[in-house]
C-alpha cells in the first residue's frame, strides 16, 4: 500500500493518501480545498488514479476538496452516511468495510468533535493505521 502524510498549513489539516499497488486505486483521507492542486500534482507523480475522496467529518475548520477533486477527476466522494450529504457517492457506516482496492477501511463512529464524526482504521497485515481526523488533535482532544 501507497501512503502518504500532508499537511495542509493554514487549518493544521493532514490528508492522506493510500494507494493500493494492485489496482492503482487510490483514495485521499480528509482533502483540503486549498491543496486540490497539490493533491492532483501528487497522484499524477505516483501514476494513481483518484478513486474515492473520504472525509472524517464535516466542519467549519475543514473545507473538504471532495467536489473540486471529483468535478477534476471524476472520483466519488465518501462520507459517514449520518450526514445525508446530498453530493455523497457511498455512506460511510461504522461496522460495514469500505474497500479501495485491496485496502479494507474500517469506519468507527467517533462523535464529539461533530455528532457525526468517523475515524478509519487501516490494518494491512504488517501494521494498523488509525486515521482519527479531528477526533484528536496534537496534544489535546478533539472539541467541539
Ligand atoms: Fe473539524
Amino acid at each position: 500500500m501507497l501512503f502518504r502524510q500532508l499537511l495542509e498549513p493554514d487549518s493544521c489539516t493532514y490528508t492522506y493518501l493510500l494507494g493500493c499497488q494492485e489496482t492503482g486505486a487510490t483514495v485521499l483521507i480528509d482533502p483540503v480545498l486549498d491543496t486540490v492542486e497539490r493533491d492532483l500534482k501528487l497522484l499524477q507523480q505516483l501514476g494513481l488514479k483518484l478513486t474515492y475522496t473520504l472525509d472524517t467529518h464535516v466542519h467549519a475548520d475543514h473545507l473538504t476538496g471532495a467536489a473540486r477533486l471529483k468535478s477534476l477527476t471524476g472520483s466519488r466522494i465518501a462520507f459517514p452516511a449520518m450526514d445525508k450529504l446530498h453530493c455523497a457517492d457511498a455512506g460511510i457506516e461504522e461496522g460495514r468495510i469500505f474497500r479501495v482496492g485491496n485496502i479494507d477501511i474500517h469506519p468507527l463512529f467517533t462523535p464529539g468533535h461533530t455528532s457525526h464524526h468517523h475515524a478509519y482504521l487501516v490494518d494491512n497485515g504488517t501494521h494498523q493505521m488509525l486515521f482519527s481526523g479531528d477526533a484528536l488533535l496534537i496534544e489535546a482532544c478533539g472539541r467541539n
